[in-house]
């Protein structure tokens, strides 16, 4: 499979659609990851033939033998992207370029074969172009999901010969139940997400399998999401369980911690600091401690906090809760710097604010 050409897919499309009544309800208010689409992308992949057998086929379940290294050893890759109805009538991705690189990069870091980022492009068009119908109109849309994991059946301790990549389709709205009100977020003392030499940078399952408890926990006590902190001092904030966080401080500026190697770096978080930079905003990738934080709130200093991410867009955070106390964001309510990000960003990304960076690919 060449990285440059097109890649040959064949097409198997359904032959059991879901009804388009049907559809039409699921849409209505589809939520977060619960609605899927009526097709998916596979292509194959062995230490001997490399990439092969690219097909766009009906979503179906997967066969695996027991044996598959993913279940035993977690070898799995993943990305999130979305697909937007823009008001133009033409259908938008957001950096799609941004997501197979660092599909690529994430593959290097798991000992898994890179997928050229041309296959990765031309998997993604196809699926949405097949499954058109699934975007949901107005502020909704088609949340893609590519993948990759270890499917040979081995159980010695190796990188594995064989991995399947796919790619499934879901509609949805906002990723918060809540919808725009502001998030609170839980601080774990007792659980870190990624040390140094990690896989802290990477998108693999893995991540997240070990974020769970502390999700929990953060849901026990009536948290949205779970802020971590970083795994040698425990002092400086990291990220949030799906998403980068940012601080709006007291003359403007943003400060969001560095891309150290132990956390995503968020396409999201690109976007918004070169968005804030380019208006004139300083914006500081540095260390920020959960004490400064506290200390920060507590002044007057901390003016406003918001997490990001394509699953969650632009979220403020309106409190921390933690088992030392709660921290209150000025008064809990979503700020006027979160707001003006927030809309810049979505208006670039439905086609709304002219897009100077060329970051929306248009299908
Ligand atoms: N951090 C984590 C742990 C994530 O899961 C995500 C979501 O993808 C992000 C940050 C934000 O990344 P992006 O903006 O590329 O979606
Ligand atoms: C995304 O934003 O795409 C993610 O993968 C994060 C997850 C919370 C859904």
């Amino acid at each position: 499979m060449n990285a440059h050409t097109k890649t040959a897919f064949s097409r198997r499309p359904t032959d059991r659609p879901v009804a388009a009544d049907v559809r039409a309800d699921l849409l209505k208010d589809p939520g977060f990851g619960k609605v899927f689409s009526d097709h998916m992308v596979v292509i194959r992949w062995t230490k001997d033939r490399g990439w092969h057998d690219a097909e766009v086929c009906a979503r179906a379940p997967v066969t695996l033998d027991p044996a598959a290294a993913v279940l035993h050893y977690g070898q799995e890759i993943f990305e999130g992207l979305k697909a937007y109805n823009l008001s133009d009538g033409t259908i938008a991705l957001f950096r799609p370029d941004q997501n197979a690189r660092r599909f690529q990069q994430s593959a290097a870091r798991m000992a898994m074969p890179e997928l050229p980022e041309a296959v990765f492009l031309q998997a993604v068009d196809e699926l949405v172009k097949i499954d058109t119908a699934w975007i949901p109109k107005g502020d909704g849309s088609l949340y893609l999901r590519p993948f990759m994991f270890a499917t040979e059946a081995f159980l010695g301790v190796r990188p594995s010969h064989e991995y399947l990549f796919m790619l499934i389709a879901s509609s949805v709205g906002s990723y918060f139940k809540g919808g725009e009100k502001p998030v609170t977020v839980w601080l774990t003392d007792r659980y870190t997400r990624a040390a140094e030499g990690g896989t802290g940078a990477a998108k693999c399952g893995g991540n997240y399998a070990s974020s769970l408890l502390a999700q929990a926990e953060a849901m026990e006590n009536g948290c949205d999401q779970v802020v971590f902190l970083d795994a040698a001092e425990h002092r400086w904030v990291e990220e949030l369980g799906g998403m980068n966080v940012f601080f709006v401080m007291d003359d403007g500026s943003l400060v969001t911690p560095p891309l150290s190697g132990t956390i995503l770096p968020g396409i999201t978080r690109d976007a918004i600091i070169t968005l804030a930079r380019k208006e004139g905003r300083t914006v500081r990738e540095e260390r920020y401690s959960i004490d400064q934080w506290r200390a920060d709130a507590a002044s007057g200093k901390l003016k406003e906090a918001f997490a990001c991410g394509t699953a969650a867009v632009v979220a403020s955070i309106g409190k921390i809760k933690s088992s030392a106390g709660d921290i209150v964001i000025s008064d809990g309510t979503t700020g006027p710097v979160t707001s003006a990000i927030k809309a810049r960003l979505v208006g670039i990304q439905r086609g709304e604010v002219a897009d100077e960076f060329g970051w929306v690919h248009r299908i």
